[in-house]
């Protein structure tokens, strides 16, 4: 198991694009809390295969930059960019030793955090952050769901797809298993749990101040396409949780 994504892109690609929570609750959920981006510049860390990147730049960001560690993540960023050119620019490389590459109006952070091993690692992919702002710029970030939320060894979570395995109850730092499957998909990737606690020192430490935890939602497309029901325990414990720094 481990945290290394070049691996596993193609079916993260395919599951990140296809599955009902990735669709209608953490996309929902994320772009929603990122606002109006328009004539904005943006700094997506952690960007994947492009899915927000992409996102962004056609909601009318005026500059759009994805930092990614994983070179088959960014080939797949890149590739969606020659086939449809947004002038998003793409870059390979660790968040924690990125320093500061620009002043951004915002910074994006789709599950970059929960892959920091170790509190100092946790605190430098913050500081990378902060220090990518502007004054008065806004971190906007999606973790996993253990710092309010334990949906840990549950197979209520089946029914959307993923499993999360762990130790119960969860210490700081301990490894969180997430397995994700859809049709015959799936993959499997190792996370870090840090308590709110942790997210919140490592966020003020960076000199964030204003901190503000935001639970999923779903869209209503989501709601028409699988009936509220459906969503009661994803809502009871979700898979992800989103932030907003200020
Ligand atoms: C779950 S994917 C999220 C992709 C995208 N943000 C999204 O939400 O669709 C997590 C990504 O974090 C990247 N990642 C993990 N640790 C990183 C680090 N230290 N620096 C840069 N990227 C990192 C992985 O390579 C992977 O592409």
């Amino acid at each position: 198991m481990s945290t290394d994504y070049d691996d596993i892109a193609f079916e993260y690609k395919i599951i990140n694009s296809q599955l009902a929570i990735k669709k209608y609750a953490e996309e929902f959920t994320f772009l929603n809390l990122l606002g109006d981006v328009k004539g904005r510049t943006v700094l997506d860390l952690a960007c994947g295969e492009g899915k927000f990147t992409r996102k962004i730049k056609q909601r009318g960001a005026r500059h759009v930059v994805g930092v990614d560690i994983s070179q088959k993540m960014i080939e797949f960023a890149q590739s969606a960019e020659k086939e449809n050119p947004l002038g998003v620019e793409y870059i390979v490389f660790d968040v924690m030793e990125l320093g500061r590459i620009g002043s951004f109006d915002i910074v994006s952070a789709s599950f970059l955090f929960n892959y920091a091993s170790s509190k100092e690692a946790l605190l430098a992919m913050c500081h990378t952050t902060y220090v990518n702002l502007k004054n008065g710029g806004k971190l906007v970030a999606t973790v996993n769901a253990t710092p309010l939320y334990l949906p840990i060894n549950s197979n209520a979570t089946q029914k959307y797809g993923y499993l999360i395995k762990s130790t119960s109850p969860l210490h700081e730092g301990e490894s969180v298993e997430y397995l994700f499957f859809m049709d015959e998909y799936s993959f499997s990737i190792i996370n870090y749990h840090w308590s709110k606690e942790t997210y919140e020192w490592a966020f003020l430490k960076s000199k964030f101040r204003k901190i503000t935890w935001q639970p999923p939602t779903i869209s209503q497309k989501g709601i028409e396409e699988y009936g509220v029901e459906f969503w009661k325990d994803f809502l009871h414990q979700p898979n992800f949780v989103c932030v907003e720094c200020r």
